[in-house]
């Protein structure tokens, strides 16, 4: 098979490549190791920063993230067993939506789907070669077949293990990474919403966020040790832990039976440049955040509408230097993005052997960000993604 642009992952980043690509007149191949249901029932975050909703509208993907998703004008910051309401637009004008991953790509298989998009789920064996004079993609089909895909470019949106990435030659691309003491257990509860907006708490015992998925399913979290196991945590453990980190001053959880249980890992990772030659890294596969403030999806869909736009110059072009200019842009913002989740990650989680010191100086933090108005707008601005 010969096409334009061969894409590795059909994640929400590959998709939205192929999709952006597809509306400029270039073709594109996707394929994923992953078959459609398994991308569908993987559970992931849950809020859509301003720009991302405006992508996903606009790039006619879908207007279900504005008819089912809901808009939301601000967030709680809870400490010190108090609420403080960080509004969004009275501070800068924006807001987000809650709008579940799985749900955008739902949004955008249907619509390559509709628009007659090569997407091929459930692949084996992928392997991929930059070392020809063209890229190729080659991979066993469900069926048993085997296929060499021949592109003008490759574009690994295959997330954080990312084989593509691996495919760069040594010392092709530099790498900064960060770890945390410290990992978050997610769940689901079959409950009403215990607040309007979602509550981002940081208490003694830790932290733990509120946030929501329809009106009688929710989805929570709460800071754990990296190798805490989900069989180990039953419902009434949970809810003990959830109830003295976030209960209190009138405040108090709606419980139900819990599902979905799984733990997070907590990892910041950058690598650049994203472009080698004629493969490119999208998404996960080029950055990893953690996941407090919900920054990951966010990134992807921003990188790769400033790919579409770059790989619509190259062939306007012709030029495979324009290429580079995707590094310069979209690095940019994801310094920006790993600064946020790393910041928002140390100001709500408690450290083991933190100093009284370190304990202070958090409060002092928070109480700035919750009750100057310019820290809640530097808050507020990042959590609703950067303009410009
Ligand atoms: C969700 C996840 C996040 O990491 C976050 O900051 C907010 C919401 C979620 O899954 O709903």
């Amino acid at each position: 098979t010969r096409t334009q642009v061969a894409i590795v992952g059909a994640g929400p980043a590959g998709l939205l490549l192929s999709h952006l690509l597809h509306r400029a007149g270039i073709e594109s191949v996707v394929v994923d190791i992953r078959t459609y249901e398994q991308i569908a029932g993987t559970i992931r975050a849950g809020i859509l920063e301003a720009g991302s909703v405006r992508l996903l509208v606009d790039s006619g993907v879908s207007d279900r993230v504005v008819t089912e998703g809901h808009r939301h004008d601000g967030v709680v910051l809870r400490f010190d067993g108090e609420n403080h309401r960080i509004d969004f637009q009275e501070l800068i004008g924006e807001s987000v939506w809650l709008y579940p991953q799985t749900e955008v790509f739902l949004d955008l298989a249907r619509r390559r789907a509709v628009d007659g998009g090569d997407v091929r789920y459930g692949v084996a064996d992928t392997a991929v070669d930059i070392t020809g004079e063209r890229p190729t993609v080659t991979c066993t089909e469900p069926d048993g077949g085997r296929v060499r895909i021949e592109a003008d470019l490759l574009v690994g949106a295959d997330g954080s293990r990312s084989m593509c990435r691996h495919a760069f030659p040594p010392g092709a691309r530099g790498e900064w990474f960060r770890e945390y003491p410290f990992a978050w257990f997610g769940f689901l509860t079959e409950a009403p919403p215990s607040h309007d907006e979602l509550v981002y708490t940081r208490s003694e015992f830790g932290f733990a966020l509120i946030s929501q998925r329809t009106p009688t399913m929710q989805r929570m979290y709460f800071q754990c040790a990296p190798d805490e196991r989900p069989q180990d945590w039953d419902d009434d453990r949970i809810w003990t832990e959830m109830r003295r980190r976030v209960n209190g001053n009138g405040f108090a959880l709606r419980e139900g039976p819990i599902s979905a249980k799984m733990v997070l890992p907590f990892r910041s990772f950058v690598t650049a440049p994203l472009r080698h030659d004629r493969l490119l890294l999208a998404g996960d596969a080029a950055h990893t955040v953690p996941p407090t403030g919900a920054k990951g999806l966010n990134l992807a869909l921003a990188d790769v509408a400033v790919l579409a736009e770059v790989i619509g110059d190259f062939y306007g072009t012709g030029d495979a230097d324009v290429l580079d200019r995707y590094t310069e842009r979209a690095v940019r913002r994801v310094w920006r993005a790993q600064h946020f989740s790393y910041w928002a990650t140390t100001m709500l989680h408690a450290v083991g052997g933190a100093s009284p010191f370190d304990i202070e100086r958090q409060r002092g933090e928070l109480s700035l960000i919750a009750e100057s108005r310019y820290g809640a707008a530097y808050f507020a601005e990042s959590y609703t993604g950067w303009q410009q």
